[in-house]
């Protein structure tokens, strides 16, 4: 059991720092065994703060060997400074010093890949959120921002490149090899947006003209070996920094913008100004290597770095607490710009789908908390779903309530009343309310009250008077610390169809002026009637179009209600909705049927849908193929009030099965008229047609032939893609022809074993496969020679996958997925306690399982919960996850 129990900290605590740090002079000296880090601070009395005599001044520091420090040119003697484990301080004599100190890192041994640590041959760095305290003492926190220039000095010969943020102004040579360049950033900043990097780098140059012809140097670095594959990242960056003039008016602010790719990182980016620090993994993309996913995933992390330019640096955060104000606006920036990039409503559809089963899962969990948060213990605990995805959400519905127009007024009015500052996501609200006559205050609940809300609609036809209620009740279950919750705040967005599918006229009762054909219901009161009137027929409504709020929306629909939806709903994404829905009922039904001892039939009507959308060659084959996508596992998890793990798995792997036999002559046909031969293509609706052509071939691997066979493992050999390649090696996978899977996959490792992002694939596609030895198979896969513990992409691929996306062997009844994670997560809390507190969130759930799994969930939480020396991360989640 840990000693010392880490300290909780509170927003209602805040308060301004008592210095301000107007200038950082850093000078880092670079050696294989540790690095020197020399810094002269400009500081200066925070005179906004009533005091009368001058405070201590208290800097932050973990992990550092302080060499020296001299105040206005005059040496410290120990007796003039404390240290401890956390902080250094001291006693000002003036309102205004200088303070200088070398402090002694050891980058090569920093596992924990925050602060400065070495990523294979290269020096980088990870400052946010407080990574900046183990490189040198600072005020390491957002709202004190200072103008950095940075020296860094190694030897030449192993890092040519060295670079920091914002302009290079100077470069020389030293004796013995070494050499140095000195950056200076014009634009004050908080030292979580401090960034170096030293290493053997090419180059891969570009340059952009904005909005008002000044031309940008865009520059990727990345290992000689990823030369050729960068060229993605760069028309992604061009792309974005277009979107953000045209769409926010919005200009790049340095004369270059440079992206680093590095293999060992913690998260997928840091917008560190001018000097993007990547995981590879979100810079790196060739067709020979990376799936149309892995596409599409660099395009929209490249965006949201770039975005981050203005919303979190030229504008960034007050404290920590107000993380979501510059992470919710930055996703739905970049979910707008892949929404107008590409598909929009396949593009909502993939948010939505991966909120659902992942963020309501949190909000349902121990963990649960407010897009902005009251209180945490480790801050990094706090890059969340609900920050990130729960925030863009929040957004999202500012911008439905706002309007295009309103929402610019508003955050043109935010980025110029704001800029240079660090402030809170009431001053972005306020921005928004000010330039739109707006009231925001009960909206803001969605900041301060954590969980999913529950919206519970019923109807009421009156056909002697044609009028149509919505009878809507929102509610919202507690949450940890939260009992009791408030009305939201709830846009609606939503039409009435016709027995034809046509949308209806829309007139509310009480209202002078019609409301067209489609509308946005204002939700306030736990209970609200709506009333349309002049209407023909009996409406069936579509409600909550477009997900137009983050919310579990139950209404009465039959399974034919949900068919003809499925078939008519002139809105693409309800149309999706109801096809899921229907799948979702069909599942739940036949859990239930399972649990009886009844015989597993799939109702026709999905099938009838199924065949629909397989013969409308008209409809965009991407949206065909999420259609024919059956709900995940997690979500069914997530949906189910205690989840029933063996028969969740057997029920989609039975319907599954149900569909592609029914369906067999339909599927191979629209596949075969999919699978011809012809040159690669990055473009969008190539994208899409090798989509539906891979979910296609899915369905018919199961119970396949040998025709079927042979043609799979052609596609595999022959494809001139990874995501054919790729599709086809998960269709071997998980298919009971042993000895071509075997030969696959170890072709494949042949073939790929030089390439860390793809072994990446290979290992995710063994460890998420339901076939029983699941468990066996991944602690093989430990034992490959290129995994690594100490890289997070290794232990994401592997561990991560196996324990977020193999529900039915993660959960295995004996408890000995649970334990083997456990067993790492403590390795991993040795080594990098980020990774380690990231991996326990599956064991944190243990509340959704039957009481057997529960009580092996908890004892696994609980031995880690006595491990000696348990870092505050894995403290946080483990002791909140049992409270
Ligand atoms: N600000 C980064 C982003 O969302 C997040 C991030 C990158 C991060 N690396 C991190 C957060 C390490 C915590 C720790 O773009
Ligand atoms: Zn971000």
């Amino acid at each position: 059991m840990r000693t010392e129990q880490p300290k909780t900290i509170y927003l209602k605590d805040y308060q301004q720092p008592d210095y301000w740090i107007d200038e950082t002079h850093l000078t880092f000296e670079l050696f294989e065994d540790h690095a020197l880090v020399h810094s002269r601070l400009a500081l200066r009395l925070n005179a906004d703060k009533p005091q009368k005599t001058l405070p201590p001044l208290v800097l932050d520091g973990q992990q550092l060997q302080l060499l020296s420090a001299a105040l206005d040119d005059q040496p410290l003697a120990e007796g003039d400074y404390r240290v401890d484990a956390h902080s250094l301080s001291l006693q000002p004599t003036s309102a205004q010093f200088e303070l200088a100190m070398t402090t002694r890192i050891e980058p090569q041994n920093n596992t924990a890949l925050e602060g400065l640590y070495k990523s294979g041959g290269m020096f980088c760095t990870q400052c946010e959120a407080e990574g900046f305290r183990k490189i040198t003492y600072y005020l390491d926190r957002p709202d004190v921002m200072s103008r950095f220039t940075t020296t860094v000095v190694a030897d030449k010969g192993d890092y040519p490149v060295l670079l920091s943020n914002g302009n290079p102004i100077a470069s020389g040579e030293h004796e013995g090899g070494r050499h140095w360049a000195t950056w200076e950033d014009p634009f004050p900043k908080p030292a979580y947006l401090f960034a170096l990097v030293a290493g053997d780098l090419v180059l891969i140059q570009d340059s952009f003209a904005t909005m008002n012809g000044r031309e940008i140097d865009l520059r990727i670095y990345v290992e000689p070996e990823n030369r050729e594959q960068c060229g993605h990242a760069m028309d992604s960056l061009k792309r974005s920094m277009r979107w953000d003039e045209e769409v926010y008016g919005r200009e790049y602010d340095l004369d270059i913008f440079m992206i680093v790719a590095v293999n060992d990182f913690n998260m997928g980016a840091m917008e560190n100004k001018g000097l993007n620090i990547f995981n590879s993994s979100c810079v790196l993309a060739h067709p020979d290597t990376a799936t149309d996913l892995a596409f599409q995933r660099v395009e929209a992390v490249v965006a949201h770095e770039y975005f981050h330019n203005w919303s979190g640096n030229r504008v960034t955060c007050r404290d920590w607490f107000q993380l979501s104000l510059k992470e919710g606006f930055t996703v739905f920036r970049d979910a707008e710009f892949s929404a107008d990039m590409n598909s929009r409503t396949v593009k909502r559809i993939e948010d939505v789908t991966f909120l659902r089963a992942n963020q309501f899962a949190e909000d349902a969990g121990p963990m649960a908390h407010p897009v902005r948060p009251d209180s945490f213990i480790e801050i990094s605990n706090f890059y969340t779903l609900t920050v990130y995805e729960k925030g863009a959400e929040v957004v999202r519905m500012l911008h439905t309530l706002c309007g295009a127009e309103g929402f610019r007024k508003g955050t043109d009015l935010y980025f110029e009343r704001h800029d240079g500052q660090a402030v809170t996501c009431d001053d972005f609200v306020k921005a928004l309310e000010d330039a739109n006559g707006l009231d925001f205050s009960q909206f803001k609940r969605w900041y301060s009250q954590a969980g999913t809300p529950r919206l519970e609609v019923h109807s009421h036809w009156d056909a002697a008077t044609g009028q149509f209620s919505l009878l809507c009740k929102q509610s919202c279950p507690p949450t940890p610390g939260q009992s009791e919750k408030l009305p939201f705040v709830i846009p609606l967005r939503m039409a009435l169809l016709d027995s034809e599918g046509q949308e209806m006229p829309l007139k509310l009762v009480g209202e002078s002026a019609a409301r067209g054909n489609e509308t946005v219901l204002a939700l306030t009161e736990a209970e609200q009637v709506f009333t349309f009137e002049g209407l023909a027929e009996e409406p069936l409504p579509s409600l909550l179009r477009g997900f137009s709020a983050p919310v579990k929306l139950n209404y009465p629909y039959s399974r034919d209600d949900r068919v003809f939806l499925a078939k008519h709903d002139p809105d693409g994404f309800n149309r999706w909705e109801a096809c899921q829905a229907l799948a979702v009922d069909v599942m739940q039904g036949l859990v239930d049927i399972h649990r009886a001892g009844r015989p597993l039939l799939a109702d026709q009507r999905l099938i009838e849908v199924y065949r629909t959308l397989l013969a409308d060659n008209a409809l965009d084959p991407a949206m065909v193929a999420e259609m024919l996508r059956l709900p995940s596992e997690a979500y069914l998890v997530e949906l189910a009030e205690v989840a029933d793990v063996e028969a969740i798995h057997l029920v989609r792997e039975t319907l599954r099965r149900e569909l592609a036999l029914a369906l067999r002559s339909e599927m191979l046909a629209r596949w075969r008229q999919l699978n011809v031969a012809e040159p690669y293509s990055a473009e969008a609706t190539a994208m899409a047609r090798r989509s539906l052509k891979n979910t296609l071939l899915g369905y018919l691997m199961i119970e396949a032939g040998d025709d079927m066979l042979a043609a799979c493992v052609r596609q595999f050999v022959e494809a001139n893609n990874m995501t054919d390649r790729q599709a086809a090696l998960v269709a071997l996978v998980n298919s009971p022809f042993e000895e071509a899977k075997q030969a696959a996959l170890a072709q494949f490792a042949e073939r790929w074993q030089g390439y860390p992002l793809v072994m990446d694939q290979w290992f995710s596609v063994q460890a998420i496969c339901g076939l029983s030895g699941a468990l066996e198979r991944v602690e093989a896969l430990m034992q490959h020679p290129a995994f690594n513990l100490r890289n997070p992409n290794k232990v994401r691929a592997l561990i991560g996958a196996f324990a977020n996306q193999n529900l039915i062997g993660f959960h295995r009844a004996d408890g000995a997925g649970y334990r083997f994670l456990a067993e790492r997560i403590i390795e991993l809390n040795a080594l990098n306690p980020q990774i380690a507190s990231r991996l326990t969130t599956p064991l944190t759930r243990w509340r959704k399982f039957d009481s057997a799994r529960q009580g092996l969930m908890r004892a696994e939480l609980e031995r880690i919960m006595a491990l000696e020396g348990l870092s505050p991360d894995v403290y946080e989640v483990v002791s909140k996850s049992l409270a």
